[in-house]
This record gives C-alpha cells, structure tokens and sequence, in this order.
C-alpha cells in the first residue's frame, strides 16, 4: 500500500488554511493509502517559540486532528521531536545538498525578511521536512502551495542520493488540491491566511466562536462591484471567499458561483459565513471532547512504536551507506 504523509507545525492556532491546505486532504486520502499525519514541532522552534504555548499547541494540534475527522484507525499519529532520526537523518541529508540550493528556497528568503534574528534552523529547515519525508518512504506528500518547493527539494535530495548511494529513498510527489491550495488573509487577499499573521482579523482559525467568524468574514476585504464572481487578479477578495465556500462544500467554482449569482455582498458574506461555522462547530466539540479524554495518548504510544521501528531500519541504511559508524552497530 503506498504511503502518505503530512505535518502541520504546532506554531500558535492552527488555520482554516490549514485544515483545507493539509488536513482535509490527508482525510481525503485515508482510505486509499497508509497514512501518517505527525506535528513537526521541532521546525516550530526556528522562531523563537514560548516553550509552555508550544507544548500546549502540540497537544492541541493532535487533538485538531483527531477532531477534524482523521480517523484513528487509518492513521499513524506522532510527534517529530519524540523520535530522534528525523535530526540524524536531516544531518545527513544537510551534508549531502548545496547551499546555493537552499538558498533557492521562497519561504526562507520571505521569512529572513521579516525577522531580525535569522536562525541557522530557518535556513536549513527545509532539509528537515525532507527528512521527515524520506525516512519514512512516503509515496505522496498532501500540502498547500506554500511547500511544493519543499517536497521539491526532498526529491531533489532523494533523487541525488540514490544515484550517489544507489537506491535507497522512495522519491515523493507532493499533492496539492486544484481548488484550496492557498486560502488567503480575509483582510488583504494578496497574501496567504497564516496562523501567524500581524492582523488576526484576516484570519479564521479553527477555534474562533461563531460570533468572531461572522465578524471577520463580514469585514473581509471585497471591492466595490457587488457582483460574487470568481476572479482572483480583480477581485481578490471575492475569489476567496468564493473559494473557502467551494472548498468547505465539495464544490467547484463554477457551482458556487452559479449559487451566488443574483447575491449582494452582504447575504454573500452571511452565507459564507454560517459555511464556515457549520463545518467548525461541530470539530470545536469533538476537539474540546477529545482534550478531556485518553485518545491522545492512546494515538501518540500506538504511533510511536510504530514509527519508531520504520525510522530505525530506514536510518541505519543510510548511516551504513555514507559510512557512518560501525557497519554491525545498530543505532
Ligand atoms: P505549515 O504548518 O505552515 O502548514 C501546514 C499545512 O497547511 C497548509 N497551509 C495552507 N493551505 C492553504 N491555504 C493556506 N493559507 C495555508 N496555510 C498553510 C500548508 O501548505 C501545509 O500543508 N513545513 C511544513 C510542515 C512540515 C511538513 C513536513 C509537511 C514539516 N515537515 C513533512 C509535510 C511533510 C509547514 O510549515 O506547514
């Protein structure tokens, strides 16, 4: 059976963005392919993270999971800083990719731009997420448009090694929704939704109530032609929330705008809106339910042994392959 395999970072809330980029895909996949969904909470930490808020939000991001429908059965649950070949493996790979090819990377040249104490992490992050992927073999690897340049590079780095090694890492694709693949900031739709935004206004996270959802998609940022239709260059804001009503409701644009069509912004937005909270509420209560309960630590022990033991046969063929140690000493 093939292999899929996502991570959402426990950074502060996790988004609308982010169950539609990530979560609702994974659920999508669940029944066809071996799935993994883990928190890679050691890429949280490139920024400078409260270490009580962190390890709240880890917990938390598994309890979102959970309560967003991925089922516990069909899923293999953990955290990436409980298993220690996700850093050998990265150190490795780190050794085996240019710098010029990190230095490639959108999201760090974003990032670096933004903060003033730039870390060595935040640079090499992506060759962590490709550690992440490899060692587990994942076939296919369901993200936003934000990290296709990150699967990128993990095929890149396999394809490398492989030829330098010979065969040893499944080269992943990266899956990215036609429709969804990047949800944008309610309050300036040229930028991508992201937990952390300067302005929470533009951003719906999964916990809001329903009385902040309402509020935020009705001061979303539209334009002033009062026709719902889909155009992302002129109306940016429109396509949007166009786009999270298609998303929300298995619909394609066409659909949803033929459903919008004699709507003023106003009842648009309303209907939007109620979408929004008819799909929240329902995992908020299932969230706040699974808190209280065993589950988490019932998923997170099953994973761990689980993948503890695909990490250790993956790593230590690597580790013989570029020399590493004693050729008879498993680590
Ligand atoms: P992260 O935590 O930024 O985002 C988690 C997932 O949500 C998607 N996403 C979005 N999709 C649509 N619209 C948006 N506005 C939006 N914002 C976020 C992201 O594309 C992603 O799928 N580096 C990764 C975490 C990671 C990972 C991995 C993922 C670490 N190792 C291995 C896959 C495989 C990250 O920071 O995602």
């Amino acid at each position: 059976m093939k292999r899929i395999l996502t991570g959402l970072q426990p950074t502060g809330k996790l988004t609308l963005g982010n169950l539609i980029g990530g979560i609702n895909q994974i659920k999508k996949y669940q029944n066809e392919f071996d799935s993994f969904i883990f928190v890679p909470d050691m890429h949280s930490i490139t920024i400078e993270q409260n270490p009580i808020e962190l390890r709240k939000n880890i917990i938390s991001t598994i309890a979102l999971y959970l309560a967003c429908g991925i089922d516990k059965d069909k899923n293999t649950f953990y955290i990436q800083s409980e298993n220690l070949y996700h850093a050998n493996l990265s150190w490795i790979l780190e050794c085996n990719v240019g710098f010029g090819q990190l230095s490639r990377m959108t999201q760090f040249k974003d990032k670096s731009q933004k903060k003033i104490n730039v870390t060595c992490g935040l640079f090499t992050y992506p060759v962590l997420m490709a550690a992440d992927i490899l060692l587990y073999s994942a076939n296919f690897v369901p993200t936003g448009i934000d990290q296709k340049q990150h699967v990128e590079l993990a095929r890149d780095i396999a394809e490398c090694f492989n030829k330098k090694y010979g065969n040893t890492f499944v080269v992943p694709e990266p899956i990215i929704p036609q429709l969804g693949a990047k949800i944008m900031d309610l309050q300036n739709p040229l930028i991508k939704m992201s937990k952390s935004a300067e302005n929470e206004k533009g951003v719906i996270y999964l916990l809001d109530t329903e009385d902040v959802i309402r509020k935020k998609v009705k001061s979303a940022v539209t334009d002033s032609d009062n026709k719902v239709c889909y155009d992302s260059e002129n109306k940016p804001g429109v396509s949007n929330l166009l786009t999270i009503y298609a998303c929300l409701n298995n619909l394609c644009i066409i659909d949803a705008e033929k459903h919008f069509e004699n709507y003023q912004y106003g009842a648009f937005k309303s209907e939007v809106a109620e979408s929004i909270i008819n799909t929240l509420k329902p995992i908020q209560e299932k969230y706040y339910e699974i808190l209280n309960s065993n589950l988490i630590e019932e998923v997170l022990k099953n994973g761990y042994s689980k993948v503890l033991e695909i990490s250790k046969e993956k790593y230590n063929e690597v580790k013989n392959k570029v020399g590493l140690g004693r050729i008879d000493f498993i680590v």
